[in-house]
């Protein structure tokens, strides 16, 4: 393996490895706009020029590799090459790549979204000059609509071209292309043929600045205000990784902060989903607030249903229970509730004596994004819930067969509801949910329960990987997480169950669960080693 020192660090650097990798791997950032590890290089910006000893002038590190020297041309005698990423010749290289970029950009970062997170503005400081040379006249060229989510703030790009290569490389639509030659480049997309496929959202994440940015996003809020929560994306049973961005603002100068999901982001998974994510999952809270979320609890009076206190809610709840022998009660997981939820469900049922089963997921269309450049295909799922493998694996069942467990009970437990087609209505329909629905409307209490967004716990995805969803925010209204409920329930039936939080109930459920014994927990998903400690309410 060739050796290489870079700065003042001895580095093993692999066949095929770049610079820029290798010094990545030993700490050492070097700053880069058109390197993305997903894409193919194409080393245009030169903002990741170093200095390699013998070269005739700066290489670009994003796409230098090191072959291996005969023994007689090491360099100082073992090296097979010698590289200063930080020396004056580097520094002088990124002010004039900085100030070259700068030239026609405006000064909008007091209003543009990207500011806080942006890597022109973070390089600028860094690495740039502190004053322009430019007396000129900037060209001004005029914001473009992109398509259904995108809006192309033209005079803020610099043609990285990182976004074209998502959509010839990643999702293989070709919409982005760039048009004119030098300072008059523009990124543009044909006429009739808007930037519109469902990996678009992808490009505001990829674009370096605040040139590509996201319609549902502009304007909600400044980054530094974000908290950031580590999720996984409930819409299809893939199981992409996510960041939550939590903004906190301030109302009428009062010190409450209001917790709110200001965008969904992916996180990078190479397993799961590389570094990207599907935009139904991008937008998933979108299409939420076009729904009716359950905020308290309500209890059938008369032909209505009507908000009840969640003491009484409960108490009607346990005497319909009470009042039918056990045999008469069956329990209903979901595919969209949590590992954690499904399994203290399933040790209800158990315990009780009760008919228990899962209701299934939608089903919708499957798409797939591939190309001959990309070595990981993705694949939107059409099992549109997050945790059908896990409801199945946590309840011990292998299939639903809904309609025959329901038939003969009085009483049905329900987690969620999700539209599933009930083919008779029970005597006692109990919904533990957080949306209105065909079924909702049907039942006799109505629990409200937390969101993804707003309890923590764990998916199984398609292939098995069990991973972990943290809450960000404060559940809505008086809903309260799943498992919660389900103690509160089971407390009323006679058991004495305790967990302080969602975190005794995972390693109760890593116990007790066959499926979940033989990972090595650890090793596959280190966040269970910290399950304990990280989950909360
Ligand atoms: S729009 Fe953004 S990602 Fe695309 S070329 Fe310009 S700077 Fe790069
Ligand atoms: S592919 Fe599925 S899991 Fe991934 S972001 Fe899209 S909906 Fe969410
Ligand atoms: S990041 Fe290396 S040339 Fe652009």
């Amino acid at each position: 393996m060739p050796l290489v020192k870079i700065d003042s660090q001895e580095v093993e650097i692999g066949k095929n490895e770049t610079v820029f990798n290798a010094a990545k791997r030993v700490g050492i950032d070097i700053p880069f706009y058109c390197y993305h590890p997903g894409l193919k290089i194409v080393a245009s910006c030169r903002m990741c020029l170093v200095d390699m000893v013998g070269a005739p002038k700066l290489v670009p590190a994003c796409s230098t590799t090191v072959p291996e020297l005969p023994e007689a041309k090491k360099i100082e005698g073992k090296f097979d090459a010698v590289i200063f990423t930080d020396n004056e010749k580097v520094k002088t290289a990124r002010r004039a790549v900085l100030e070259f970029l700068l030239l026609n950009h405006p000064i909008d970062c007091p209003i543009c979204d990207k500011a806080g997170e942006c890597k022109l503005q973070d390089y600028s400081f860094e690495h740039g000059n502190d004053a322009s040379r430019f007396v000129e006249i900037k060209r001004v060229p005029q914001k473009k609509d992109l398509g259904p989510s995108i809006f192309l703030y033209t005079s803020r790009c610099i043609m990285c071209s990182r976004c074209v290569r998502f959509t010839e490389e990643i999702s293989g639509t070709e919409e982005l292309k760039v048009t004119y030659r030098g300072w008059h480049a523009e990124i543009d997309v044909a006429p009739e043929k808007p930037l519109n496929n469902k990996m678009m959202g992808n490009v505001v994440d990829l674009c370096p600045v605040g040139c590509l940015i996201d319609k549902h996003e502009r304007f909600e809020g400044r980054v530094w205000n974000f908290v950031h929560t580590d999720s996984i994306c409930p819409g299809c049973s893939k199981g992409c990784n996510t960041t939550l961005d939590t903004m906190k603002h301030q109302k009428l100068n009062l010190e409450e902060l209001v917790d709110q999901v200001y965008r969904i982001r992916p996180r990078e998974n190479m397993t799961v989903n590389q570094w990207w994510i599907c935009d139904d999952g991008r937008y998933h809270l979108e299409t939420d607030k076009k729904k009716t979320r359950i905020m308290v609890p309500h209890v059938k009076q008369g032909s209505k249903l009507a908000e009840v206190s969640w003491a009484e809610a409960l108490s009607v709840s346990l005497q319909k229970i009470k009042a039918v022998s056990t045999k008469e009660v069956a329990l209903i997981g979901s595919p969209y509730a949590s590992n954690e939820e499904n399994y203290l469900l399933g040790k209800l049922a158990r315990l009780l004596g009760t008919g228990l089963d899962v209701s299934k997921p939608i089903y919708g269309d499957t798409q797939t994004f591939k190309t001959d450049k990309n070595p990981y295909p993705f694949t939107i799922e059409s099992e549109k819930a997050p945790n059908y493998r896990g409801a199945k694996t946590t309840l011990s069942l292998t299939d639903s067969q809904l309609d025959k467990t329901i038939a003969d009970k009085k009483v049905v437990i329900m987690l969620g509801s999700h539209n599933v087609e009930l083919k008779s209505k029970p005597e006692t329909l109990i919904v533990i949910g957080s949306f209105e629905d065909a079924v909702t409307a049907q039942a006799d209490v109505l629990l409200p329960a937390a969101l993804f967004t707003e309890t923590s716990g764990t998916y199984t995805n398609k292939d098995g990987a069990v991973q972990k969803f943290n809450r960000a925010i404060n559940a809505l209204g008086e809903s309260k997480a799943i498992w919660q409920i389900l103690v509160e329930l089971a407390s009323g039936l006679g058991q004495s169950w305790y967990y302080e939080n969602v975190g005794d109930v995972a390693k109760e459920m890593i116990e007790n669960v066959n499926a979940y014994k033989t990972l090595e927990l650890d090793k596959l998903y280190p966040q269970f080693s910290t399950l304990n400690e990280q989950m909360v309410v």
